[in-house]
């Protein structure tokens, strides 16, 4: 198979589909590799390392849409990449079609055959393709909020892990799950005193397991939830109810009970927040104040850290783009039913029930697409 990577267009992405060793192991599979120029640049890749991979090297993102059978990306294709897109060219790349009518009428459009990342499940019931970019915000969230608490930014001019003699900054981490236990890890290796708070038993009986001795466990009802966020000098929102916006967990009135100069990280943001006062800030502009207490709100947060976004994003994609390559996109499917449900968009019909339900668009079921 003849595997495509543009460069990303979206603004601030810096992340590419497509890294040097993954390119590597494609051609050791017997396939082809086209990239476009400087697709690699902003991860730390230069042009170079895809040349010694063995890949072609190409000048516009239309070279590679024209002449390859897989397009592999990171972000969903953005207007004038959805134009370029054509029949039976298989598209592998976050999609998230639920929001967005006209990027689905565009794939529809286009006859490809679209399987997104983040619906791409795997046999725990997790979401593999979603996971590692929950790893990198979830421990870049301390790393971010350890910043917001300097006296500069507005801050508590707390440290994390205090000093001998001064007590460290305390640590409330909402929600357990992806995010929060590797906030919680970082945290708690940083010499915070920490606590995750969650609604799940079977997930707190597992984190205090596993992370005993690391990170205290508490259960997230309202009153444990603000009793231990007055003592907190940083609160790290992590919580996710999976199709929903998030819950509200800290009202704008309650912020008077917080320490002043308190950080809050709303890792959440990207389902609305589980502040009340979250809003969504960029790199560029990450923090703001509302009465005192200082948010960090950005929603796409493993753009900061692309190069490990990538890398970690590419070690999670590749088994499943070279059985794509190896097999083609039906006999793939029909071998794994959790690459399967990755599938969103085929032949001009959309084929995953979330998104027709969302939008109100007739579903063809994967299973007949397989068939079609
Ligand atoms: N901002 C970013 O760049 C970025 C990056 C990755 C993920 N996220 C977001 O981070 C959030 C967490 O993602 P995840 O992968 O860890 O999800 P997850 O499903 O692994 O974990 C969510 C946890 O929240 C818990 N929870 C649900 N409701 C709760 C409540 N009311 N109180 C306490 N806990 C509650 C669940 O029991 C679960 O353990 C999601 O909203 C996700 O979209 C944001």
């Amino acid at each position: 198979m003849h595997i495509g990577c543009p460069k990303e267009i979206k603004p601030q992405e810096f992340r590419v589909g497509l890294t040097p060793n993954a390119a590597v192991e494609a051609i050791a599979h017997g396939h082809q590799v086209t990239v476009e120029t400087m697709a690699g640049a902003g991860s730390g890749f230069p042009d170079e390392d895809y040349i010694a991979a063995g890949a072609k090297i190409v000048g516009t993102a239309k070279e590679v849409f024209d002449t390859t059978d897989m397009i592999v990306k990171v972000k969903e294709p953005q207007a004038g990449e959805r134009k370029m897109l054509r029949e039976g060219q298989i598209l592998f790349t976050y999609l998230h079609l639920a929001p967005d009518p006209a990027q689905t009428k565009d794939l529809m459009e286009s006859g490809c055959t679209a399987i997104a990342y983040e619906t791409v499940t795997d046999r725990n019931g997790g979401l593999p393709l979603l996971a590692p970019m929950s790893e990198v915000a979830g421990r870049l969230a301390p790393q971010v909020g350890a910043w917001t608490l300097q006296k500069a930014n507005g801050g508590r001019g707390v440290l994390m892990g205090g000093v001998p003699g001064v007590g460290p900054a305390r640590v409330v981490v909402i929600g357990g799950g992806v995010v929060g236990t590797h906030a919680a890890r970082i945290a708690a290796g940083m010499g915070a005193d920490v606590t995750v708070l969650d609604r799940s038993l079977p997930r707190m009986r597992y984190l205090d397991d596993v992370y005993g001795g690391t990170f205290k466990t508490s259960y997230a009802s309202a009153g444990n939830t603000i009793e231990l966020a007055r003592q907190a000098d940083m609160i790290i929102g992590a919580v996710l109810i999976p199709g929903a916006a998030a819950p509200k967990l800290i009202s704008r009135a309650q912020l008077s009970e917080l320490k002043p100069g308190a950080a809050l990280v709303d890792v959440a943001i990207d389902q609305g927040g589980c502040f009340e006062t979250s809003k969504a800030t960029t790199h560029q502009d990450p923090i703001y104040d509302v009465d005192g207490i200082m948010h960090y709100c950005v929603a796409n947060m493993p753009g900061a850290v692309a190069r490990t976004s990538t890398i970690a994003l590419g070690n999670a994609t590749m088994p499943f783009m070279l059985a794509l390559a190896d097999k083609g996109w039906k006999k793939a499917c029909e071998d794994d039913e959790h690459l399967l449900n990755g599938l969103n968009v085929h032949a001009g019909q959309l084929t995953y029930y979330a998104v027709g339900k969302a939008l109100g668009i007739d579903v063809l079921s994967p299973q007949l697409a397989l068939k079609n």
